[in-house]
Formats: structure tokens, sequence, C-alpha cells
């Protein structure tokens, strides 16, 4: 066992921020090969039970439950800061010629590094991550997630239609594809595969139908893509599949929407779109920073937490802007704020963390897994220096509530502010 005197942010089961001033954070190998937390709470409290495990005392640090980004492209790191008139030509000129290059595995491997990399140095732990059409950079992923022993999921975009030859695939060899990886990957050591239309005007209907019987088939495979993010682009989608009520419901009319189902944007619904996303337990990944960056739109999160539909934060870089979970929340408080075109709300920092840990846990169906600090999860956490700077140091330490310094952390913290981070299948 190995014991952390410090700081603790938890949340308890209704969401509930709990911040434990002097805390204790316990962990252990677990059953399954990889360490898991044995306690979590008042290091007072707690203490004369670990009494004998070695202890490391951090005063002054915050240690907090890996962030997890609900919704990002590894194949888009070269595609940051991109500027286009809307989605759909950021995709055509930019988007689709970075992604081409990934028919190249070396250059797969190598970007899949760069991604765990930068995942790290910001403080995620856990990825729902699209790959390329390429089966080989769902592999370069996976291979490098193993190795760092990361809770991963990704998937092999599925594209057969309206897409450069580069990146597009041809429906069969794609589906059969999608199930050799399912086989490959999901369940190996800490990994889960993502069934990964890439979006509806991108698959033709056979390869959405097939993508819905694999779904069937592997209930406990996660399912991925985009819906309604851009006017032009819900447009196109409409025309495309005119029997379907909604941009949303054709996936529902695939059987691709369930539990484990995460759609990035979900901007432009109407009632019945949320109450279809709350029937069918699926859920938004909501993506600030790219939606401020191309135009998109601003999600409705007073609308979304009155549907009860689940829901939780992604960076979708490269159309958003940074890795950095920090900006996320930042981006998520704005766009929330915005109240000209839909009811602005101001959400407490305590839900926008929740939104990028625990409440992401739950949008994927690992509540309890990742994304808390409590016992029986997994242990990924991170190590935070609420005085990494010398204005947060100041503003931080004004701070009379948990709320108050969350939100100093979220609008003036970085990944300087992430002192170390704490993966559960690390070795050593
Ligand atoms: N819709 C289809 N593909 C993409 C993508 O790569 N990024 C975003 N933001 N939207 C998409
Ligand atoms: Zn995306």
């Amino acid at each position: 066992m190995q014991a952390w005197r410090a700081s603790l942010l938890r949340f308890d089961a209704d969401g509930t921020a709990v911040y434990d001033r002097d805390g204790l954070l316990v962990t252990a190998p677990g059953p399954q090969g990889w360490r898991v937390i044995v306690a979590a709470g008042d290091f007072a409290t707690l203490a004369p039970r670990f009494a004998a495990v070695p202890l490391q005392h951090l005063p002054g640090r915050i240690l907090a439950p890996g962030f997890i980004d609900l919704h990002v492209h590894y194949p888009q790191l070269d595609v940051i800061g991109s500027p286009a008139e809307g989605l759909l030509p950021w995709l055509e000129h930019y988007t689709f010629p970075a992604e081409a290059r990934f028919a190249n595995p070396e250059h797969a491997t190598e970007l899949a590094g760069l991604f765990l990399d930068e995942l790290a140095r910001h403080g995620v732990t856990t990825a729902l991550a699209f790959s390329t059409s390429h089966p080989a950079s769902v592999d370069a992923l996976f291979s490098a997630a193993r190795r760092r022993g990361l809770r991963l999921i990704t998937g092999k975009c599925l594209q057969d239609r309206h897409s450069p030859e580069a990146v597009r695939d041809e429906t069969e060899q794609s589906l059969l594809d999608t199930e050799a990886l399912i086989q490959r990957w999901h369940g190996v050591d800490r990994l889960g595969y993502a069934i990964t239309p890439r979006f509806a005007p991108s698959c033709s209907e056979a390869q959405l139908r097939g993508a819905g019987t694999l779904a069937a088939r592997y209930p406990d495979v996660w399912i991925q893509s985009h819906v309604a993010e851009n006017r032009d682009e819900i447009r196109w989608a409409r025309a495309l599949f005119p029997n379907s009520r909604s941009y949303l419901a054709i996936y529902d009319d695939h059987g691709l929407m369930r539990e484990r189902a995460v759609y990035a944007h979900c901007i432009h619904f109407d009632a019945d779109d949320r109450a279809l996303m709350r029937q069918r337990h699926t859920a938004a990944a909501v993506c600030p920073t790219s939606n401020l960056f191309l135009g998109s739109g601003f999600f409705d999160f007073a609308a979304a937490a009155e549907a009860g539909f689940l829901h939780g934060l992604a960076s979708d870089v490269g159309g958003g802007t940074s890795l950095s979970p920090f900006r996320t929340m930042l981006a998520a408080y704005e766009v929330a704020r915005e109240g000209q075109t839909k009811p602005g709300v101001s959400l407490p920092a305590t839900r926008l963390w929740w939104l990028h840990t625990a409440g992401a846990a739950a949008a994927l169906g690992l509540a309890g897994v990742v994304g808390n600090l409590a016992p029986g999860c997994d242990a990924d956490f991170i190590v935070l220096d609420p005085a990494a700077t010398p204005l947060l140091a100041r503003r931080s330490g004004q701070a009379r509530s948990l709320e108050e310094l969350l939100m100093a952390l979220i609008v003036l913290g970085d990944d300087r502010a992430v002192v170390s981070v704490h993966v559960a299948g690390a070795q050593g």
C-alpha cells in the first residue's frame, strides 16, 4: 500500500464536492492488476487504520481525480488553431488532409506518443478519443496507452462516403475491421473500444446499420459520434436521411443510441431530442472551446440539466483549442453564461469540475471506476499546486470557500498547476 497526505478534492454519490483540507489517500494493487483506491478522506479519522503504510506528505498540495476528456481526436494535434469559415470547410481544408497522414503507421505511433504525453501534462488520465479511418491508427493509440497503463477508449472512424479517398473506407471492410479491433482490444487491461461512425453525413445507410448491429452484438463497447454541431451540417444530414425525425434521430433509427453512446456537441437540439437522450441513457460530450473556435453555437446547459440527460466536458481537439481541462472548464462557464440565444446560467466551479471528472465518468458508464477519489476507484489521480504562479497563489490564498478556490484554479490554472500525474496501471 501507499499513502499520501494532502488536501483532497472528491465527490459524493450525488455529485456534491467534498474537500478534506488535511486528507489522506491510500492506494493498493487491485485484483485486476492495477492500483485501486483503498481509502480517501479526513487524515485524522483515517490515519490510525493505515499507520503502517509508507506515507508521502505533500503540504500545500491538492490531490484530485485525473480529468476525463469525453471527446478528442488524437490525429488532430496538427490541426489545432486552423482557422476556417465553419465546420465543413475546416474538415475539408485541414482535418481530412491531416488525418490522411495516418495511413503511415510510423506517423500514427509518433502522434499517439505525443498525444498521451500532452494528456498527462494537463492532468487528463482517461480519454474517449477518435482515431482515423485507418485501423493501424487504432493499434498505435491502444499500444501506447497499454504501455502506460491508461484507461483509454478509442475506435476506427467509419466514413464510407463524402470523404476524400485517403480517409474514406469501404462499407463491408470497415465493419469487418471494426469487429476485429473490438476482439483485439476491448477489455484488454484498461482499454475499451468505441464504435465510431464519424457523423451521419460521412456514413452510408448500410454503414450506420452495420455499426448498429455491432453495437447490439457488443453491448459493453462504447459508441461515439458527432451530432447537431453546425447549421450547415444539420441541413446536410437531414437531406441525406429525410425519413428521420431529426439529426439525432438518424442515430436512434440505426440502433446507435444506448448506454455508453457519447455524442459530441448536441447544440442545436429541440425538446424531443433532449427527451430521447434521456430515454436512451445516451450522453453528450460538451466541447466549448471547439464550439467557440468554429463558431458552432452554445450548448444549453440549463436545458440539459432540466431534461436530465447525461453530459460532461471535452476538448474536441483539434476543433478545440486546448487539451487543458482548465481552459475547457473556463470556456464551459462562459458558454453556460451566454444568455442571448438561450438561458444563461452561472455554473458553480464544483459543478464544472464534476463535469470533467466524476460526471464524465458517469457519462461513460464508469461511475465508481474512474473520475473520483473513492474506495474501489482506479488510482488515477493528480497532484495540484494552487500556488503554481504568483497570481494564482495570491487568488487561491484569498479564497474563503471551496467554490472560490476552484474558480481561481479554473480561471488562472494551467499545466503549471499539475505537479504530477499518477496512473493506476503504470508500472513501478
Ligand atoms: N464532424 C465530423 N467530423 C468532425 C471532426 O473531426 N471534428 C468536429 N468538431 N466535428 C466533426
Ligand atoms: Zn470531434
